[in-house]
């Protein structure tokens, strides 16, 4: 598998040229462009399907062969794209059952892209079908060099054959046994007792909508049944081509598919990144982006990922698109190389000149020349990436982890009680990210299937299911000496949302914390709770556990309430390691202070021996250190040693000024 096809890190994006074949003569011109805006590398074919196949059986190669050529040429590589991420008029009128059915059981008309049922035999036939011919025709071609398997796989159908295939896979995880699926979805509620697997459809609005077990189950069919189509895609290519590796686009956290899981089955992880730059002073969008980015680049062990899309200027659907300043775009792609991505690629290289994303950004615009603002940028930003080869494959090393799981995000969701209208998961995993960003320690974001033994500290927030083995190896974690931090509603419930009896944190994990949680309590927006922790008072938000210490350390307590004097935060010694337990919620400076402690008793030190004020971050890939200011001011780094400035080759020590939206990469 030739995953490391790139010496440079790949700087190119999205290509359409099927959307010019009657202007040829565009084709060459946007190699000359390619080639000034220091781009090496295209995305082919996405959605051209009805170019490459404009009638049943017939095809039509002869532009897409001319232009993987002008590619070669010119010294690009090619990720070339199957085209299942839309489908041609002709398929969906002769095969109606490709289209989706909706939850209503209605069938979508033809029309939109990502339109098609996952499960229907004849669409799986007619994707194998046309990428083995494009596979057969282009296995030899120097330029291709990674396969872009559809894109952004997304959404769900009901049709019969959907609905069967549900039913059949519920068959295979309940062991064919209803009995066994009435006692884990506690179906004697509410007589639910179902008598056979036919009794079952996926859950709807006008039909089963709470029976947690039934979402959950329903929400990991939906994802295994991409996977499996994802897998019929590539069946042809693995067979064809194995020494091309594949990948396809991610949606950022998009909660439709398990994306951990789906990581297992490409060969790189790649995802598109739209930030919303540009609104309002303060640091946040960067925290998010350097989050997700770590979430995928935790996907495979720390591999690099590619950044598959992102926007060159400006986006068009959003309510209102703002242009990124100047500076911005460079920034951002920074950010996500120096958190472990080999590219950055862009949607689109030529804006189209019709259609809903005419007015997206592109590198080359509807003047179609190079003078503009965002061809220069693109362009500087181009040469900027070349002087980066040496951080090509290199990782970044974490001491800590942060469990960001996708299916304890869906749970969190869909189950009622305490408080349902804040749930937040995933902005709790990031207030806890944050502090580590702030301080310019690199965090691995995994999930809690993953292998905890390589952290000094593991945080957890939230984590209210505990999935089959969880709380062992959290046992065995901190048993061999790990630091494992928990908050409020941890190990609550089980893979099907079935409580643990005994007390919480359930299944064995009281006596790892060395508390029990007897209550929790939801708190309205407007009133006031105070805990402790560490000599400092701090406001509960939302949620908090009243918990009671059984062997732990008790590190702080609340101050109101009737519960005023119980434990808020403890610790407990358990084997060679420490639990700690945060039984409350606080949106204010509760987790940066506990991490701040937490960080000076493991001795976790920032990325490098550099002062970067608010606003800047700083992160290690390789030997390489990313120094990035988000912010729009000018930025005084403090360098405490000597480097060398990879991009100007210049010797620097003591202090440096950093521009506004300004980067140093550093050696
Ligand atoms: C992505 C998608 C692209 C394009 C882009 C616009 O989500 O993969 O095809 O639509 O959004 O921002």
């Amino acid at each position: 598998m030739k995953e490391n096809f790139y010496e440079h890190i790949i700087h190119g994006g999205d290509y359409n040229p099927d959307q010019w074949i009657k202007t040829p003569e565009i084709w060459d011109e946007d190699m000359r462009l390619m080639n000034l805006a220091h781009i090496n590398s295209a995305t082919v074919g996405i959605f051209s399907w009805s170019a490459v196949e404009p009638e049943e059986g017939v095809y039509n190669f002869e532009w897409l062969d001319r232009v993987l050529d002008n590619l070669h040429e010119n010294g690009k590589y090619v990720i070339l794209a199957t085209p299942s991420g839309a489908r041609p008029a002709w398929l969906a009128q002769k095969y109606p059952e490709v289209l989706r059915v909706n939850e209503e059981g209605v069938r979508n008309e033809y029309g939109v892209r990502h339109n098609h049922c996952l499960t229907s035999p004849l669409y799986r036939e007619k994707v194998r079908n046309i990428n083995r011919i494009i596979a057969e025709r282009y296995k030899n071609h120097p330029a291709v060099k990674m396969w872009h398997i559809s894109n952004e796989y997304c959404g769900e159908c009901h049709c019969e054959l959907c609905q069967n295939a549900f039913r059949q896979w519920l068959r295979e995880h309940y062991n064919n046994d209803i009995e066994l699926l009435n006692d884990k979805w506690w179906n004697r509620f509410w007589s639910h007792q179902l008598n056979d697997f036919s009794q079952i459809t996926s859950p709807k609005s006008r039909g089963e909508n709470h029976v947690v077990g039934l979402k959950l189950a329903w929400k990991r069919f939906v994802s295994d049944q991409t996977i499996s189509f994802f897998e019929n895609e590539i069946a042809p290519l693995r067979e064809i081509t194995p020494d091309i590796p594949v990948t396809t686009n991610f949606m950022w956290l998009f909660d439709g598919l398990d994306l951990q899981e789906f990581a297992k089955h490409v060969d790189i992880v790649s995802w598109d990144n739209y930030p919303e730059w540009n609104v309002g002073k303060d640091t946040r969008t960067a925290v998010v982006s350097a989050f997700v980015h770590d979430v995928f680049r935790s996907m495979k062990g720390g591999k690099p990922f590619l950044m598959m899309e992102s926007t060159p200027s400006v986006i068009n659907w959003r309510s209102v698109n703002k242009i990124p300043e100047p500076g911005m775009l460079a920034m951002s792609s920074v950010q996500a190389v120096a958190h472990g991505a080999d590219s950055v690629q862009y949607f689109q290289w030529r804006k189209s000149r019709g259609g809903h994303e005419k007015f997206h950004g592109a590198v080359v615009d509807h003047c179609g020349h190079e003078n503009t603002r965002v061809f220069r940028e693109v362009t500087a930003l181009g040469k900027d990436l070349e002087k980066l080869d040496g951080v090509i494959n290199r990782k970044c090393e974490s001491r800590v982890a942060i469990v960001y799981d996708w299916q304890n995000e869906w749970v969190t969701n869909m189950f009622c009680g305490y408080n349902n209208a804040r749930r937040d998961y995933q902005k709790e995993c990031i207030k806890w990210y944050e502090p580590f960003w702030k301080r310019g320690i690199s965090v691995d974001m995994i999930s809690m299937d993953s292998d905890f033994s390589h952290y000094d500290a593991v945080i957890a927030p939230f984590l209210y299911m505990l999935k089959d083995g969880t709380a062992e190896r959290i046992e065995k974690y901190v048993n061999g000496g790990g630091s494992f931090v928990a908050t409020y509603l941890t190990g609550i419930a089980d893979e099907d949302d079935l409580c643990f009896l005994g007390g919480f944190p359930g299944n064995g994990l009281g006596k790892v914390f060395g508390v029990w949680a007897e209550e929790t309590d939801a708190l309205p927006e407007n009133c006031c709770v105070n805990a402790s922790f560490d000599g400092k008072t701090y406001e509960v938000n939302h949620v908090c556990d009243i918990i009671h210490a059984q062997g732990a350390q008790v590190l702080g307590t609340y101050e109101s309430e009737f519960y005023k004097g119980e434990p808020s935060v403890t610790c407990n010694g358990y084997g060679k390691g420490k639990a700690y337990y945060v039984a409350f919620r606080n949106d204010g400076e509760l987790a940066g202070d506990f991490c701040d402690k937490l960080i000076k008793e493991l001795e976790i030190l920032p990325d490098a021996d550099i002062d970067v004020p608010h606003g800047v971050s700083m992160r290690k890939r390789g030997s390489y250190i990313f120094v990035i200011n988000f912010t729009d001011d000018e930025k005084q780094i403090k360098l405490n040693g000597t480097y060398r400035d990879v991009l100007t080759g210049e010797e620097l020590n003591n202090t440096v000024m950093l521009n506004k939206y300004g980067y140093m990469v550093l050696e």
